[in-house]
């Protein structure tokens, strides 16, 4: 593994060296949490993709296993193992996965050769959907014979479930459903929601669809954000009764996993923010979110919360009973880390926003601050995050919706990720490069009026691996 440059992660999975993109495959099998990845083992960049392999036994620390899947010379996966998922088929682990040969995306299907799931089979009558689906007409572009990738399976009954991404013809994404007994004969139902082309955009990565009992959601991926549709599930149809982004910063392609006691648990792919050169001087590109759990509340709205699993991680604590803030002022926590959690009630009392700045240097000109304002909004400023040319330096920001004042607020950092949580529903996933060994400050300050944050914690987090 890489380890010695400040920017890798170290409670965030990473891919030994080199590119990682898409969670993949996640089951728990014989005792142990499988994580696969989209993994290219030559560099530092999307080519030629492999599935890397990660295993845990507490679903907090991480072990590398070698690579999982590769593309056969002459296979329909010649191109690429691309992303898919893994199904439990009356005691065989089985996974489905896009295999990409020439302009085609070729639905595959392998079974575990063993218990670690270290090694796959591939069935010789791979791929087990040619033909595209005739109505709606499916996407092609220059590149592709068809946009119809990524796979979501589940069982109801007697019967297998398939969703298949894809993008319609003069329409938008789309997911796509499909039927079988044996995971290896499909047929198609049709699309159980096709979005518009201006607010969901041309194509639909990833799909995945999370039964919480009475109500369904459906998230799809869509270049840009994740976006998910609350509503209700039945009869092939999705009814959508709301919508939002899982996340609204740099965070991809999610997949989820039952636990045992009957979580959903979600890891998304965090992209980098800084440019194709600094991927390549780093040697490793892409991270996973942290493990998310989601569920419904009361109101009918989206939870997001960290994995509680993840309060293992802790080490020393720096604790604050409250934190007065009058307007101008500037505090500095005692606690220096690139590696940390932070945890605060906010309020603002009568100050137009809170600024908690992070990967701090001494005299501010490596900082990024994160900012909460009354009109309900959270900014992530990268302006002044790093002076890399390398890195992107622009802002993201949420809406975090007004009913749940004061704000909690759980912020996660990790060398070059900073991912926010607020009030247990809204997300937002950062990439950051400070080059300055002595960014590691952490600072609070109000603007126009007092602010106090009560119950504040920062902990030390300590390593996966
Ligand atoms: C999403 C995605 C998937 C595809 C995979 C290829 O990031 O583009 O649609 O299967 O990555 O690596």
């Amino acid at each position: 593994r890489l380890d010695d440059d400040p920017s890798r992660p170290s409670y965030h999975v990473t891919p030994p060296a080199n590119w990682l993109n898409d969670p993949n495959g996640l089951i728990h099998w014989n005792g142990r949490y499988h994580l696969f990845y989209q993994y290219n083992p030559a560099g530092p960049f999307h080519n030629t993709i492999h599935w890397g392999h990660a295993v845990s036994d507490d679903l907090v620390h991480w072990e590398d296993r070698p690579v999982a899947l590769t593309p056969s010379p002459d296979g329909p996966d010649r191109d690429g193992c691309w992303s898919g998922c893994a199904v439990d088929n009356a005691g065989v682990p089985t996974v489905l996965y896009t295999g990409g040969r020439d302009k085609r995306q070729l639905p595959c299907i392998a079974t575990a050769a063993d218990d670690d799931l270290t090694a796959w089979d591939k069935d010789p009558d791979n791929p087990i959907i040619e033909e595209l689906p005739a109505k709606p007409e499916v996407l092609r572009t220059e590149d592709w014979e068809g946009e119809f990738r990524d796979h979501c399976v589940w069982r109801e009954n007697e019967t297998w479930y398939q969703l298949i991404g894809a993008g319609i013809e003069g329409g938008g994404g789309a997911a796509l459903l499909y039927e079988s007994a044996d995971l290896r004969n499909w047929e198609y139902q049709g699309p159980i929601l096709a979005g518009d082309r201006d607010t969901a955009g041309t194509v639909w990565e990833c799909p995945e669809l999370l039964d919480f009992g009475d109500r369904q959601l459906l998230h799809i991926s869509n270049y840009e954000d994740v976006v998910y549709f609350l509503g209700t599930y039945e009869d092939g149809e999705f009814d959508v009764d709301r919508r939002d982004k899982l996340d609204h910063g740099d965070f991809y392609a999610p997949q989820s996993m039952w636990t045992d006691d009957g979580r959903i648990l979600t890891w998304g792919w965090l992209p980098e923010a800084r440019d194709v050169s600094g991927q390549w001087d780093a040697g490793w590109s892409g991270a996973m979110s942290l493990p998310r759990e989601l569920s419904l509340a009361d109101d009918g709205g989206l939870c997001q919360r960290p994995a509680p699993e993840l309060t293992e991680l802790r080490g020393d604590n720096t604790s604050y009973d409250v934190v007065r803030l009058d307007a101008g002022d500037t505090e500095q926590l005692s606690v220096e880390s690139r590696s940390f959690e932070l945890r605060a009630t906010v309020r603002l009392e009568d100050a137009e926003a809170i600024e908690l700045s992070v990967l701090e240097s001494p005299d501010g000109e490596e900082r990024t601050p994160i900012r909460y304002s009354y009109e309900s909004e959270i900014a992530v400023d990268r302006s002044a995050s790093s002076t890399d040319p390398q890195a992107t330096g622009d802002t993201q920001t949420m809406r975090v919706r007004p009913y749940d004042a004061p704000l909690s607020l759980r912020v996660f950092v990790d060398g070059s990720v900073v991912e926010v949580f607020a009030n247990e529903r809204h997300c937002l996933t950062s990439r950051v490069y400070p080059t300055r060994q002595d960014a590691t400050g952490i600072s609070l300050s109000a603007e126009g009026g007092h602010a106090t944050i009560a119950s504040l914690d920062v902990w030390e987090l300590d390593s996966v691996w």
